[in-house]
Protein backbone atom coordinates (compact mmCIF):
# COMPACT_ATOMS: atom_id res chain seq x y z
CA UNK A 1 0.00 0.00 0.00
CA UNK A 2 1.37 3.71 -1.34
CA UNK A 3 2.27 5.64 2.05
CA UNK A 4 -0.47 7.40 1.23
CA UNK A 5 -2.71 5.25 0.95
CA UNK A 6 -1.25 3.91 4.08
CA UNK A 7 -1.63 7.64 6.24
CA UNK A 8 -5.28 8.05 4.83
CA UNK A 9 -6.50 4.44 6.62
CA UNK A 10 -4.00 5.25 9.35
CA UNK A 11 -6.68 8.71 9.81
CA UNK A 12 -9.50 6.98 8.80
CA UNK A 13 -9.04 4.13 11.71
CA UNK A 14 -8.21 6.52 14.41
CA UNK A 15 -11.37 8.57 13.83
CA UNK A 16 -13.66 8.25 17.47
CA UNK A 17 -16.77 5.92 16.55
CA UNK A 18 -20.18 6.93 17.22
CA UNK A 19 -23.81 5.89 17.52
CA UNK A 20 -26.14 6.35 14.81
CA UNK A 21 -28.72 8.17 17.32
CA UNK A 22 -25.77 10.36 18.34
CA UNK A 23 -24.91 11.39 14.74
CA UNK A 24 -28.16 12.58 14.23
CA UNK A 25 -28.81 14.32 17.86
CA UNK A 26 -28.22 17.98 17.77
CA UNK A 27 -27.26 17.71 13.64
CA UNK A 28 -30.62 18.98 11.85
CA UNK A 29 -28.66 18.60 7.93
CA UNK A 30 -27.80 15.45 8.48
CA UNK A 31 -30.00 13.81 6.25
CA UNK A 32 -29.61 16.63 3.97
CA UNK A 33 -25.83 15.95 3.51
CA UNK A 34 -26.22 12.52 2.94
CA UNK A 35 -29.09 11.69 0.97
CA UNK A 36 -28.17 12.91 -2.82
CA UNK A 37 -30.51 12.46 -6.30
CA UNK A 38 -29.69 11.03 -9.58
CA UNK A 39 -32.56 12.40 -12.01
CA UNK A 40 -33.29 12.19 -16.11
CA UNK A 41 -35.72 13.06 -18.07
CA UNK A 42 -37.64 17.05 -18.00
CA UNK A 43 -40.81 17.87 -17.86
CA UNK A 44 -43.38 14.66 -16.63
CA UNK A 45 -41.59 12.39 -17.65
CA UNK A 46 -38.48 14.08 -14.88
CA UNK A 47 -38.24 11.21 -12.70
CA UNK A 48 -34.98 10.34 -10.41
CA UNK A 49 -34.04 8.35 -7.55
CA UNK A 50 -33.08 9.41 -3.62
CA UNK A 51 -30.29 8.01 -2.09
CA UNK A 52 -30.16 8.39 1.63
CA UNK A 53 -26.75 7.30 3.44
CA UNK A 54 -27.87 9.00 6.83
CA UNK A 55 -27.96 6.31 8.55
CA UNK A 56 -24.75 5.04 7.87
CA UNK A 57 -21.51 5.60 10.19
CA UNK A 58 -20.71 8.04 8.00
CA UNK A 59 -19.22 11.44 9.42
CA UNK A 60 -17.81 14.29 7.85
CA UNK A 61 -14.54 13.07 9.07
CA UNK A 62 -14.97 10.14 8.00
CA UNK A 63 -16.06 11.38 4.71
CA UNK A 64 -12.60 13.69 4.78
CA UNK A 65 -10.95 10.53 5.62
CA UNK A 66 -11.95 8.61 2.65
CA UNK A 67 -11.89 11.53 0.23
CA UNK A 68 -7.87 11.33 0.97
CA UNK A 69 -7.50 7.65 0.46
CA UNK A 70 -9.97 8.13 -3.07
CA UNK A 71 -7.38 10.76 -4.05
CA UNK A 72 -4.40 8.35 -2.83
CA UNK A 73 -5.61 5.67 -5.02
CA UNK A 74 -5.61 7.89 -7.94
CA UNK A 75 -9.74 7.67 -8.77
CA UNK A 76 -9.65 10.41 -10.22
CA UNK A 77 -7.27 9.20 -12.72
CA UNK A 78 -8.79 5.81 -12.58
CA UNK A 79 -12.26 6.82 -13.58
CA UNK A 80 -10.88 8.25 -16.61
CA UNK A 81 -8.57 5.64 -17.80
CA UNK A 82 -12.64 3.83 -17.46
CA UNK A 83 -13.93 6.26 -19.49
CA UNK A 84 -11.33 6.81 -21.79
CA UNK A 85 -11.16 2.85 -22.66
CA UNK A 86 -8.02 2.74 -21.53
CA UNK A 87 -6.54 -1.32 -20.62
CA UNK A 88 -7.51 -0.80 -16.89
CA UNK A 89 -7.94 -5.12 -16.93
CA UNK A 90 -4.43 -5.27 -16.73
CA UNK A 91 -4.26 -8.98 -16.12
CA UNK A 92 -6.41 -9.63 -19.25
CA UNK A 93 -5.31 -6.95 -21.29
CA UNK A 94 -8.55 -5.13 -21.73
CA UNK A 95 -10.14 -1.88 -21.14
CA UNK A 96 -13.62 -2.03 -19.63
CA UNK A 97 -16.17 -0.49 -21.59
CA UNK A 98 -19.84 -1.13 -20.19
CA UNK A 99 -20.52 2.39 -20.54
CA UNK A 100 -19.64 2.91 -24.03
CA UNK A 101 -23.10 0.96 -24.51
CA UNK A 102 -24.97 3.88 -22.93
CA UNK A 103 -22.36 7.00 -25.21
CA UNK A 104 -20.12 7.33 -22.26
CA UNK A 105 -16.36 6.41 -23.71
CA UNK A 106 -14.51 7.22 -26.85
CA UNK A 107 -16.12 8.10 -29.78
CA UNK A 108 -14.67 4.93 -31.56
CA UNK A 109 -16.22 2.32 -29.03
CA UNK A 110 -19.58 4.60 -28.55
CA UNK A 111 -19.95 4.56 -32.48
CA UNK A 112 -19.00 0.54 -32.54
CA UNK A 113 -21.66 0.16 -29.81
CA UNK A 114 -24.00 2.19 -31.80
CA UNK A 115 -23.46 0.41 -35.14
CA UNK A 116 -24.34 -3.17 -32.81
CA UNK A 117 -27.37 -1.49 -30.80
CA UNK A 118 -28.95 -0.46 -34.43
CA UNK A 119 -28.12 -4.37 -35.88
CA UNK A 120 -29.83 -5.46 -32.83
CA UNK A 121 -33.02 -3.53 -33.50
CA UNK A 122 -32.93 -4.34 -36.44
CA UNK A 123 -33.38 -7.83 -35.57
CA UNK A 124 -35.92 -7.17 -33.16
CA UNK A 125 -37.92 -4.86 -35.02
CA UNK A 126 -37.83 -7.43 -37.73
CA UNK A 127 -38.91 -10.60 -35.38
CA UNK A 128 -41.64 -8.42 -34.21
CA UNK A 129 -42.97 -8.16 -37.58
CA UNK A 130 -43.06 -11.95 -37.95
CA UNK A 131 -39.54 -12.00 -40.16
CA UNK A 132 -39.06 -15.56 -38.73
CA UNK A 133 -43.11 -16.34 -38.69
CA UNK A 134 -44.58 -16.45 -34.88
CA UNK A 135 -42.67 -15.88 -32.35
CA UNK A 136 -44.75 -17.49 -28.94
CA UNK A 137 -41.80 -18.25 -26.99
CA UNK A 138 -38.21 -17.46 -26.34
CA UNK A 139 -36.10 -19.89 -24.51
CA UNK A 140 -33.23 -17.56 -23.36
CA UNK A 141 -30.21 -20.05 -22.89
CA UNK A 142 -27.09 -18.44 -21.00
CA UNK A 143 -25.74 -18.43 -17.70
CA UNK A 144 -23.75 -15.66 -15.31
CA UNK A 145 -23.56 -12.45 -16.82
CA UNK A 146 -25.07 -14.00 -19.91
CA UNK A 147 -28.55 -14.91 -18.11
CA UNK A 148 -28.88 -12.68 -14.88
CA UNK A 149 -29.15 -9.50 -16.55
CA UNK A 150 -31.71 -10.32 -19.07
CA UNK A 151 -33.59 -12.16 -16.11
CA UNK A 152 -33.57 -9.11 -14.03
CA UNK A 153 -34.79 -6.67 -16.53
CA UNK A 154 -37.19 -9.25 -17.66
CA UNK A 155 -38.62 -9.64 -14.55
CA UNK A 156 -38.41 -6.44 -13.22
CA UNK A 157 -39.67 -4.91 -16.80
CA UNK A 158 -42.33 -7.59 -18.63
CA UNK A 159 -44.51 -8.48 -15.69
CA UNK A 160 -47.88 -6.47 -17.25
CA UNK A 161 -46.84 -6.74 -20.74
CA UNK A 162 -44.67 -8.83 -23.22
CA UNK A 163 -44.40 -9.52 -26.62
CA UNK A 164 -42.87 -12.91 -26.21
CA UNK A 165 -43.54 -15.45 -22.92
CA UNK A 166 -39.16 -15.49 -21.62
CA UNK A 167 -37.84 -18.45 -20.26
CA UNK A 168 -34.17 -17.65 -18.62
CA UNK A 169 -32.43 -20.95 -18.67
CA UNK A 170 -28.93 -21.49 -16.62
CA UNK A 171 -28.18 -23.85 -14.95
CA UNK A 172 -27.03 -27.64 -16.29
CA UNK A 173 -29.61 -29.06 -14.24
CA UNK A 174 -31.94 -30.94 -16.99
CA UNK A 175 -34.97 -29.69 -14.83
CA UNK A 176 -34.44 -26.07 -15.52
CA UNK A 177 -34.59 -26.71 -19.72
CA UNK A 178 -37.04 -29.27 -19.00
CA UNK A 179 -39.56 -26.92 -17.24
CA UNK A 180 -39.01 -24.61 -20.14
CA UNK A 181 -39.55 -26.96 -22.84
CA UNK A 182 -43.03 -27.98 -21.04
CA UNK A 183 -44.15 -24.32 -21.26
CA UNK A 184 -43.01 -23.49 -25.40
CA UNK A 185 -44.76 -24.32 -28.23
CA UNK A 186 -41.96 -26.14 -30.30
CA UNK A 187 -43.17 -24.18 -33.69
CA UNK A 188 -43.30 -20.90 -32.14
CA UNK A 189 -40.20 -20.88 -29.93
CA UNK A 190 -37.26 -18.77 -30.34
CA UNK A 191 -33.94 -19.69 -28.65
CA UNK A 192 -31.59 -17.27 -27.76
CA UNK A 193 -27.98 -18.96 -26.92
CA UNK A 194 -26.16 -16.06 -25.01
CA UNK A 195 -22.36 -16.28 -24.26
CA UNK A 196 -19.58 -13.97 -24.45
CA UNK A 197 -17.12 -16.83 -25.41
CA UNK A 198 -19.75 -19.55 -27.24
CA UNK A 199 -17.50 -22.21 -25.23
CA UNK A 200 -19.28 -22.38 -21.64
CA UNK A 201 -20.29 -25.49 -21.10
CA UNK A 202 -23.72 -25.55 -19.44
CA UNK A 203 -24.80 -22.93 -21.87
CA UNK A 204 -23.05 -25.05 -25.57
CA UNK A 205 -24.96 -28.12 -23.72
CA UNK A 206 -28.52 -26.89 -23.02
CA UNK A 207 -28.05 -25.47 -26.45
CA UNK A 208 -27.41 -28.69 -27.92
CA UNK A 209 -30.08 -30.43 -25.93
CA UNK A 210 -32.81 -27.65 -27.20
CA UNK A 211 -31.57 -28.02 -30.85
CA UNK A 212 -33.01 -31.72 -30.04
CA UNK A 213 -35.82 -31.02 -28.45
CA UNK A 214 -37.10 -28.43 -31.52
CA UNK A 215 -35.70 -31.16 -34.10
CA UNK A 216 -37.74 -34.29 -31.91
CA UNK A 217 -40.91 -32.06 -31.93
CA UNK A 218 -40.97 -31.22 -35.76
CA UNK A 219 -38.68 -28.39 -36.28
CA UNK A 220 -36.58 -29.19 -39.32
CA UNK A 221 -34.13 -26.51 -39.21
CA UNK A 222 -33.89 -25.95 -35.60
CA UNK A 223 -30.47 -24.14 -36.07
CA UNK A 224 -32.76 -21.26 -38.13
CA UNK A 225 -34.70 -20.83 -34.82
CA UNK A 226 -31.67 -19.53 -32.63
CA UNK A 227 -30.02 -16.20 -32.71
CA UNK A 228 -26.62 -15.73 -30.95
CA UNK A 229 -25.50 -13.48 -28.24
CA UNK A 230 -21.92 -13.43 -28.35
CA UNK A 231 -18.36 -11.72 -28.25
CA UNK A 232 -17.04 -14.58 -30.59
CA UNK A 233 -19.47 -14.75 -33.59
CA UNK A 234 -17.26 -16.72 -35.85
CA UNK A 235 -17.91 -19.21 -33.02
CA UNK A 236 -21.73 -18.93 -33.54
CA UNK A 237 -21.38 -19.37 -37.13
CA UNK A 238 -19.45 -22.41 -36.55
CA UNK A 239 -22.10 -24.02 -34.20
CA UNK A 240 -24.69 -23.39 -37.17
CA UNK A 241 -26.29 -19.82 -36.69
CA UNK A 242 -27.31 -17.75 -39.45
CA UNK A 243 -24.56 -14.71 -39.99
CA UNK A 244 -27.88 -12.56 -40.25
CA UNK A 245 -29.06 -13.80 -36.69
CA UNK A 246 -25.58 -13.10 -34.76
CA UNK A 247 -25.82 -10.46 -32.67
CA UNK A 248 -22.17 -9.59 -31.59
CA UNK A 249 -20.65 -7.05 -29.05
CA UNK A 250 -17.40 -5.76 -28.05
CA UNK A 251 -14.87 -7.71 -26.46
CA UNK A 252 -13.99 -5.17 -23.93
CA UNK A 253 -17.62 -5.46 -22.65
CA UNK A 254 -17.40 -7.51 -19.51
CA UNK A 255 -19.64 -10.95 -18.90
CA UNK A 256 -21.11 -9.40 -15.99
CA UNK A 257 -21.52 -5.70 -17.07
CA UNK A 258 -23.14 -6.62 -20.16
CA UNK A 259 -26.46 -6.11 -20.34
CA UNK A 260 -26.37 -3.10 -22.24
CA UNK A 261 -25.04 -5.24 -24.96
CA UNK A 262 -26.53 -7.79 -27.75
CA UNK A 263 -27.36 -9.73 -24.52
CA UNK A 264 -29.67 -7.55 -23.24
CA UNK A 265 -31.68 -8.69 -27.09
CA UNK A 266 -34.37 -10.56 -24.79
CA UNK A 267 -35.41 -7.59 -22.97
CA UNK A 268 -35.57 -6.08 -25.86
CA UNK A 269 -37.85 -8.53 -27.92
CA UNK A 270 -40.03 -8.71 -24.74
CA UNK A 271 -40.58 -5.57 -23.69
CA UNK A 272 -39.50 -3.22 -27.08
CA UNK A 273 -36.52 -1.26 -28.24
CA UNK A 274 -38.13 2.18 -26.00
CA UNK A 275 -38.06 0.15 -23.16
CA UNK A 276 -34.15 -1.29 -23.62
CA UNK A 277 -33.17 1.92 -24.80
CA UNK A 278 -35.02 3.52 -21.75
CA UNK A 279 -32.57 1.73 -19.93
CA UNK A 280 -29.59 2.61 -21.09
CA UNK A 281 -30.75 6.28 -20.90
CA UNK A 282 -31.04 5.64 -17.07
CA UNK A 283 -27.73 4.32 -16.95
CA UNK A 284 -26.21 7.10 -18.69
CA UNK A 285 -27.78 9.78 -16.01
CA UNK A 286 -25.77 8.12 -13.71
CA UNK A 287 -22.50 7.77 -15.99
CA UNK A 288 -22.94 11.64 -16.14
CA UNK A 289 -22.92 11.86 -12.64
CA UNK A 290 -20.07 9.77 -12.06
CA UNK A 291 -18.12 11.05 -14.66
CA UNK A 292 -18.52 14.49 -13.29
CA UNK A 293 -18.95 14.33 -9.88
CA UNK A 294 -16.18 14.41 -6.85
CA UNK A 295 -15.33 13.24 -3.72
CA UNK A 296 -18.27 12.89 -1.28
CA UNK A 297 -21.27 14.07 -3.69
CA UNK A 298 -20.10 11.60 -6.34
CA UNK A 299 -23.33 9.04 -4.94
CA UNK A 300 -21.12 5.75 -5.97
CA UNK A 301 -18.32 6.47 -4.93
CA UNK A 302 -20.29 7.26 -1.36
CA UNK A 303 -21.47 4.53 -1.02
CA UNK A 304 -18.10 2.67 -1.74
CA UNK A 305 -16.98 4.63 1.25
CA UNK A 306 -19.34 3.12 3.51
CA UNK A 307 -18.64 -0.22 2.51
CA UNK A 308 -15.36 0.11 2.41
CA UNK A 309 -16.08 1.40 6.71
CA UNK A 310 -17.75 -1.64 7.17
CA UNK A 311 -15.78 -3.88 5.53
CA UNK A 312 -12.10 -2.96 7.28
CA UNK A 313 -13.15 -0.59 10.51
CA UNK A 314 -16.21 -2.71 11.40
CA UNK A 315 -15.05 -5.91 11.07
CA UNK A 316 -18.57 -6.81 8.39
CA UNK A 317 -18.25 -9.65 6.54
CA UNK A 318 -21.45 -9.49 4.48
CA UNK A 319 -23.66 -6.54 3.27
CA UNK A 320 -27.44 -7.23 2.48
CA UNK A 321 -29.99 -6.15 -0.10
CA UNK A 322 -33.70 -5.84 0.45
CA UNK A 323 -35.74 -4.99 -2.29
CA UNK A 324 -38.92 -3.87 -1.03
CA UNK A 325 -40.61 -3.88 -4.52
CA UNK A 326 -41.30 -7.08 -6.37
CA UNK A 327 -40.20 -6.25 -9.57
CA UNK A 328 -36.31 -6.11 -8.03
CA UNK A 329 -37.05 -9.80 -6.75
CA UNK A 330 -33.80 -10.46 -8.39
CA UNK A 331 -31.46 -7.87 -7.67
CA UNK A 332 -29.56 -9.52 -4.81
CA UNK A 333 -28.84 -12.52 -6.86
CA UNK A 334 -27.60 -10.04 -9.62
CA UNK A 335 -25.79 -8.08 -7.17
CA UNK A 336 -23.88 -10.80 -5.86
CA UNK A 337 -22.26 -12.03 -9.29
CA UNK A 338 -21.63 -8.13 -10.05
CA UNK A 339 -19.95 -7.66 -6.55
CA UNK A 340 -18.56 -10.77 -5.46
CA UNK A 341 -17.01 -11.91 -8.83
CA UNK A 342 -15.91 -8.23 -9.38
CA UNK A 343 -14.14 -7.80 -5.92
CA UNK A 344 -14.22 -11.23 -4.31
CA UNK A 345 -10.07 -10.80 -5.13
CA UNK A 346 -6.78 -11.73 -2.76
CA UNK A 347 -3.95 -9.55 -4.84
CA UNK A 348 -4.23 -6.02 -5.95
CA UNK A 349 -3.89 -5.21 -9.96
CA UNK A 350 0.04 -4.95 -9.33
CA UNK A 351 -0.22 -8.87 -8.12
CA UNK A 352 0.38 -7.59 -4.33
CA UNK A 353 -1.38 -9.56 -1.13
CA UNK A 354 -4.61 -6.89 -0.73
CA UNK A 355 -4.22 -4.81 2.70
CA UNK A 356 -7.14 -5.69 4.20
CA UNK A 357 -10.63 -7.77 3.52
CA UNK A 358 -12.22 -7.31 0.04
CA UNK A 359 -15.16 -7.55 -1.26
CA UNK A 360 -18.11 -8.62 1.25
CA UNK A 361 -20.85 -11.10 0.71
CA UNK A 362 -23.45 -9.74 -0.68
CA UNK A 363 -26.77 -11.38 -0.17
CA UNK A 364 -30.30 -10.31 0.40
CA UNK A 365 -34.18 -10.79 -0.81
CA UNK A 366 -37.14 -9.28 -0.86
CA UNK A 367 -39.31 -7.26 1.64
CA UNK A 368 -41.65 -7.65 3.63
CA UNK A 369 -40.60 -11.27 3.20
CA UNK A 370 -37.46 -10.86 4.83
CA UNK A 371 -38.79 -9.47 7.88
CA UNK A 372 -40.00 -13.12 8.08
CA UNK A 373 -36.97 -14.86 7.82
CA UNK A 374 -33.95 -13.04 8.70
CA UNK A 375 -34.55 -9.82 10.11
CA UNK A 376 -34.40 -11.41 13.36
CA UNK A 377 -30.50 -12.12 13.15
CA UNK A 378 -30.36 -8.06 11.84
CA UNK A 379 -31.76 -6.77 14.76
CA UNK A 380 -30.66 -9.54 17.79
CA UNK A 381 -28.00 -11.41 16.41
CA UNK A 382 -24.48 -11.21 16.49
CA UNK A 383 -23.44 -9.85 13.73
CA UNK A 384 -23.73 -6.08 11.83
CA UNK A 385 -25.17 -6.15 8.93
CA UNK A 386 -24.98 -3.11 6.94
CA UNK A 387 -28.79 -3.31 4.79
CA UNK A 388 -29.61 -1.16 1.35
CA UNK A 389 -32.93 -1.15 1.38
CA UNK A 390 -34.70 -0.41 -2.44
CA UNK A 391 -38.37 0.46 -2.89
CA UNK A 392 -40.27 2.89 -5.68
CA UNK A 393 -42.34 5.58 -4.39
CA UNK A 394 -44.83 4.28 -7.06
CA UNK A 395 -46.55 1.03 -6.89
CA UNK A 396 -46.72 -2.02 -9.34
CA UNK A 397 -49.77 -2.68 -8.52
CA UNK A 398 -53.39 -1.30 -9.38
CA UNK A 399 -54.75 -2.62 -5.72
CA UNK A 400 -56.09 -0.11 -3.10
CA UNK A 401 -53.08 2.34 -2.05
CA UNK A 402 -52.93 0.55 1.78
CA UNK A 403 -51.10 -2.25 -0.32
CA UNK A 404 -48.07 -0.10 -1.31
CA UNK A 405 -48.56 1.99 2.18
CA UNK A 406 -47.54 -0.58 4.06
CA UNK A 407 -44.85 -2.26 2.46
CA UNK A 408 -42.81 1.18 2.14
CA UNK A 409 -44.17 1.77 5.93
CA UNK A 410 -42.16 -1.78 6.62
CA UNK A 411 -39.41 -0.95 4.81
CA UNK A 412 -38.75 2.73 6.24
CA UNK A 413 -39.50 0.95 9.96
CA UNK A 414 -36.73 -1.69 9.49
CA UNK A 415 -34.41 1.11 8.72
CA UNK A 416 -35.56 3.22 11.65
CA UNK A 417 -35.65 -0.15 14.29
CA UNK A 418 -32.04 -1.45 12.86
CA UNK A 419 -30.93 2.02 13.67
CA UNK A 420 -32.70 2.74 17.35
CA UNK A 421 -32.70 -0.32 18.86
CA UNK A 422 -34.37 -0.77 22.47
CA UNK A 423 -35.84 -3.37 24.53
CA UNK A 424 -39.91 -4.11 23.92
CA UNK A 425 -40.49 -5.87 27.39
CA UNK A 426 -43.37 -3.75 29.91
CA UNK A 427 -40.42 -3.08 32.22
CA UNK A 428 -37.63 -2.64 29.41
CA UNK A 429 -35.41 -4.77 31.24
CA UNK A 430 -36.27 -8.05 29.91
CA UNK A 431 -32.69 -9.40 27.67
CA UNK A 432 -34.38 -11.54 25.22
CA UNK A 433 -36.33 -8.51 23.96
CA UNK A 434 -33.46 -6.00 24.23
CA UNK A 435 -33.16 -4.72 20.41
CA UNK A 436 -28.88 -3.38 20.55
CA UNK A 437 -29.39 -0.76 17.32
CA UNK A 438 -26.81 1.02 16.40
CA UNK A 439 -27.25 -1.30 13.15
CA UNK A 440 -26.84 1.02 9.64
CA UNK A 441 -28.80 0.63 6.73
CA UNK A 442 -28.86 2.90 3.38
CA UNK A 443 -32.28 3.12 1.85
CA UNK A 444 -32.09 4.09 -2.21
CA UNK A 445 -35.88 5.27 -2.92
CA UNK A 446 -37.01 5.36 -6.49
CA UNK A 447 -39.35 8.02 -8.11
CA UNK A 448 -41.05 4.87 -9.78
CA UNK A 449 -39.84 1.11 -11.27
CA UNK A 450 -39.48 1.30 -15.12
CA UNK A 451 -36.96 1.09 -17.55
CA UNK A 452 -34.71 3.82 -16.74
CA UNK A 453 -34.61 3.57 -13.35
CA UNK A 454 -33.56 0.15 -13.71
CA UNK A 455 -30.81 0.82 -15.53
CA UNK A 456 -29.89 4.09 -13.66
CA UNK A 457 -30.00 1.71 -10.51
CA UNK A 458 -27.56 -0.93 -11.70
CA UNK A 459 -25.26 1.34 -13.38
CA UNK A 460 -24.99 3.04 -9.77
CA UNK A 461 -23.79 -0.70 -8.32
CA UNK A 462 -21.60 -1.12 -11.39
CA UNK A 463 -19.79 2.19 -10.30
CA UNK A 464 -20.09 1.61 -6.58
CA UNK A 465 -18.13 -1.80 -7.18
CA UNK A 466 -15.68 0.23 -9.83
CA UNK A 467 -15.14 2.84 -6.63
CA UNK A 468 -14.25 0.11 -4.35
CA UNK A 469 -12.03 -2.16 -6.67
CA UNK A 470 -10.11 1.31 -6.81
CA UNK A 471 -10.28 1.59 -3.13
CA UNK A 472 -8.53 -1.37 -2.37
CA UNK A 473 -6.50 -1.05 -5.82
CA UNK A 474 -8.20 -4.25 -7.34
CA UNK A 475 -9.00 -5.37 -10.90
CA UNK A 476 -12.27 -5.76 -11.05
CA UNK A 477 -12.84 -7.09 -14.35
CA UNK A 478 -11.00 -10.64 -13.88
CA UNK A 479 -12.43 -13.78 -12.82
CA UNK A 480 -9.23 -16.09 -12.88
CA UNK A 481 -11.30 -17.61 -9.73
CA UNK A 482 -14.09 -19.71 -11.14
CA UNK A 483 -11.20 -21.68 -13.67
CA UNK A 484 -9.82 -24.27 -10.95
CA UNK A 485 -13.48 -25.97 -10.56
CA UNK A 486 -14.26 -25.94 -14.36
CA UNK A 487 -10.93 -27.30 -15.22
CA UNK A 488 -11.38 -30.13 -12.18
CA UNK A 489 -14.47 -31.42 -13.92
CA UNK A 490 -13.43 -31.32 -17.19
CA UNK A 491 -10.14 -33.48 -15.29
CA UNK A 492 -13.29 -35.60 -13.64
CA UNK A 493 -14.61 -35.83 -16.87
CA UNK A 494 -11.68 -37.25 -18.50
CA UNK A 495 -11.04 -39.94 -16.30
CA UNK A 496 -8.30 -38.45 -13.96
CA UNK A 497 -9.01 -40.53 -10.48
CA UNK A 498 -6.05 -38.33 -8.89
CA UNK A 499 -8.43 -36.51 -6.56
CA UNK A 500 -8.83 -36.74 -2.60
CA UNK A 501 -10.25 -39.69 -1.33
CA UNK A 502 -13.76 -38.06 -0.51
CA UNK A 503 -14.04 -37.02 -4.43
CA UNK A 504 -13.41 -40.30 -5.81
CA UNK A 505 -15.81 -41.66 -2.79
CA UNK A 506 -18.60 -39.35 -3.94
CA UNK A 507 -17.74 -40.40 -7.73
CA UNK A 508 -17.98 -44.20 -7.09
CA UNK A 509 -20.94 -43.50 -5.17
CA UNK A 510 -22.69 -41.71 -8.05
CA UNK A 511 -21.34 -44.35 -10.59
CA UNK A 512 -19.15 -41.75 -11.84
CA UNK A 513 -15.97 -43.17 -10.31
O1 LIG B 1 -18.56 -17.04 -14.06
C1 LIG B 1 -17.54 -16.95 -15.00
C2 LIG B 1 -18.09 -16.34 -16.26
O2 LIG B 1 -17.04 -16.14 -17.18
C3 LIG B 1 -18.82 -15.02 -16.01
O3 LIG B 1 -17.97 -13.93 -15.85
C4 LIG B 1 -19.68 -14.96 -17.25
O4 LIG B 1 -20.73 -14.02 -17.12
C5 LIG B 1 -20.17 -16.40 -17.31
O5 LIG B 1 -19.06 -17.19 -16.86
C6 LIG B 1 -20.66 -16.86 -18.68
O6 LIG B 1 -19.64 -16.70 -19.62
P1 LIG B 1 -20.07 -16.67 -21.18
O7 LIG B 1 -20.98 -15.47 -21.34
O8 LIG B 1 -18.79 -16.56 -21.94
O9 LIG B 1 -20.82 -17.94 -21.47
Amino acid sequence: MGDSRTAAWERIKALPQAMLTDLFAGDDSRVERLSGRIGWGEGEDAAGIRFDWSKTHLTDDLLGGFEALAEASDFAGKRAALFAGETINVTEGRAAEHTAQRGFGTEASVEEAQALHARMQMLVEAIRERALGDVEHLIHIGIGGSALGPALAIDALTRDLAYVDCHVVSNIDGVALEQAFDACNPATTLVAVASKTFTTVETMTNAESAMRWLRENGVDDPHGRVVALTANPEGAVEWGVDETRVLPFMESVGGRYSLWSSIGFPVALAAGWDEFAAMLDGAAAVDAHFANTDGRDNLPLRAAFADQYYARVRGCQTRAVFAYDERLALFPSYLQQLEMESNGKRVTSEGEPVDGPTAPITWGGVGTDAQHAVFQLLHQGTHMVPVDFLASIAPGDALDPAHHAILLTNCFAQGAALMAGGNMSADGKDPAREFPGDRPSATILCDDMDAATLGALIAFHEHRTFANAVLMGINPFDQFGVELGKKMAKDIEGGAADFDASTRALLEASGLG
